[in-house]
């Protein structure tokens, strides 16, 4: 850090001066507010270190004007034991700390380190903040698709084949796992197809007993069954001029299977109940997650109905071959729930995005927004989480392709221990977490591929 010290005794600004340094920080010593003033005007500061007592302005009114004009650097001010009150004052005046008079060294050092990690943890916030900021602006999105949230290549992969089965009559048919944006998906098609202004019909298949979904999709006649009082349009009718959304598809029995091919087939249906032939000009769009090769073997699905379906299939990955858009989700949601990364401690962060969410895109929404409501107004942190099983290891899944003319692991590791290290801006304990390694191991490689001076990281603590 960029340290400048202010004390009117010159020793004891030279003795602590000499210390930070020796900690590898750059000072600059100066021996009254005024010349103190003078440098701020000059030069920034990441922190500076000042006496309360001395030459105007004194400490205090240091720290005022510091906050006014230069709200990026930190406040230290250090304090003989009579002038306790004014140590409260300062720390009601937006000082980070204070040390008290006679100052220990090893406490000033410990002291300085923890503004060191501050500067850490915000610069590694503001430099997120940039990264999902240029993203999203070139994820652009086209008319109808602009909500959607996702550079993997999977993911892009399928928001191109929907873009473009979006401007034709195709039926469609959305797989994945529950949570991963079917419903999303099926409704951007919609509004990005030419029936924009019709309507768009939802049917959960799934969720409607086999008796009901009949009359429920294709309407009934007076008397049809019990019940029945009066002529009923179904959601086919209701669609007309728009699109219907078929979701959960794998769940419809056989019956209604058959008639389900009949619409495809003839855009033509009867009425429960009735004998006249009904059409419908819509355009269809089906989900489900099951698995419908395995429901076909299992006789429990018509593989006829399944070659209907499957004309266009747009695969939705699951949100674990697409950690690398776990920030960007992030910074979303909170956002969706009005809050903001900045009041996400970094340690929150780490976890939420170390996560393997099983439930997909939906339990992270969920969960965001419960973390949102459980702080309420106070910076989120490590007692707003509950425990969250951490990805990696065995289970982890990144999102990446191995090149089609091979590579080689270890330059490989290479190339990302250097990432990690840049990424940390040169922080080797923060690059270790980045990789998953103990600050001893990430050193012991960085010697084996010769990135490290000999005996570098002998020294120092395990983390
Ligand atoms: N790519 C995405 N970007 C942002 N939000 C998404 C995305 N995909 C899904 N969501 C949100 O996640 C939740 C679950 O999506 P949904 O479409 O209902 O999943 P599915 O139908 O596959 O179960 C919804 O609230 C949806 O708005
Ligand atoms: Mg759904």
């Amino acid at each position: 850090m960029k340290i400048l010290l202010v004390d009117d005794e010159p020793r004891l600004a030279r003795l602590l001066g000499d210390t930070l340094s020796e900690e590898g920080h750059d000072l600059v010593l100066r021996h009254s507010g005024s010349e103190a003033v003078e440098v701020l005007e000059k030069e920034r500061f990441d922190l500076l270190l000042t006496d309360l007592k001395m030459p105007p302005p004194d400490g205090l009114a240091l720290l005022k004007i510091v906050k006014e004009r230069y709200p990026r650097t930190e406040v230290i001010v250090m304090t003989a034991f009579a002038t306790v009150a004014a140590a409260v004052q300062a720390m009601k005046d937006g000082a980070f700390d204070f040390l008290n008079k006679p100052i220990e060294l090893d406490e000033l050092r410990i002291r300085v380190r923890k503004v060191g990690s501050k500067l850490e943890d915000r610069s590694e916030r503001e430099r997120l903040a940039v990264e999902n900021e240029s993203l999203r602006k070139t994820l652009g999105g086209a008319p109808g698709f602009e909500g959607l949230i996702g550079q993997a290549p999977t993911f892009q992969k399928a928001l191109a084949l929907a873009e473009r089965v979006a401007q034709t009559d195709a039926t469609v048919l959305l797989r994945g796992e529950s949570g991963t944006g079917k419903d999303v998906v099926a409704r951007s098609i919609h509004v990005a197809s030419g029936r924009s202004r019709g309507p768009f019909v939802k049917v959960n298949c799934g969720a409607i007993p086999e008796q009901l979904l009949e009359s429920e999709l294709f309407g009934h006649k007076k008397g049809a069954f019990t019940g029945a009082i009066a002529d009923r349009p179904g959601r086919f009718s209701l669609a007309h001029g728009g699109t219907i959304f078929l979701d959960e598809i794998g769940d419809i029995a056989g019956a209604l299977q058959v008639k389900i091919l009949q619409v495809l087939e003839e855009k033509s249906f009867v009425p429960v109940g009735g004998t006249e032939t009904l059409q419908s000009d819509c355009r269809i769009v089906t989900a489900t997650n099951r698995n419908l090769e395995e429901a076909i073997a299992k006789k429990e699905f018509r593989e006829d109905l399944f070659y209907r379906l499957n004309v266009f299939p747009i695969h939705l990955p699951p949100l674990r071959e697409r950690a690398g858009d776990l920030p960007l989700l992030l910074d979303f949601f909170l956002k969706q729930f009005g809050s903001d990364i900045s009041r996400v401690a970094p340690e929150v962060r780490r976890r939420l995005l170390g996560y393997s969410y099983p439930g997909n895109i939906r339990e992270m929404q969920n969960l965001i927004e419960r973390i949102v409501i459980t702080a309420g107004p106070d910076p989120i942190g490590a007692e707003h989480i509950p425990e969250l099983k951490e990805r990696g290891g065995a289970g982890g899944s990144y999102d990446f392709e191995i090149p089609p003319g091979g590579l080689v692991l270890e330059d490989l590791e290479k190339d990302l221990i250097l990432k990690a290290i840049a990424r940390s801006q040169g922080n080797k304990s923060q690059a270790a977490r980045l990789l998953g390694l103990t600050r001893r191991t990430l050193y012991s490689r960085l010697e084996r591929y010769g990135l490290a001076p000999a005996g570098e990281g002998d020294e120092g603590v395990e983390e």
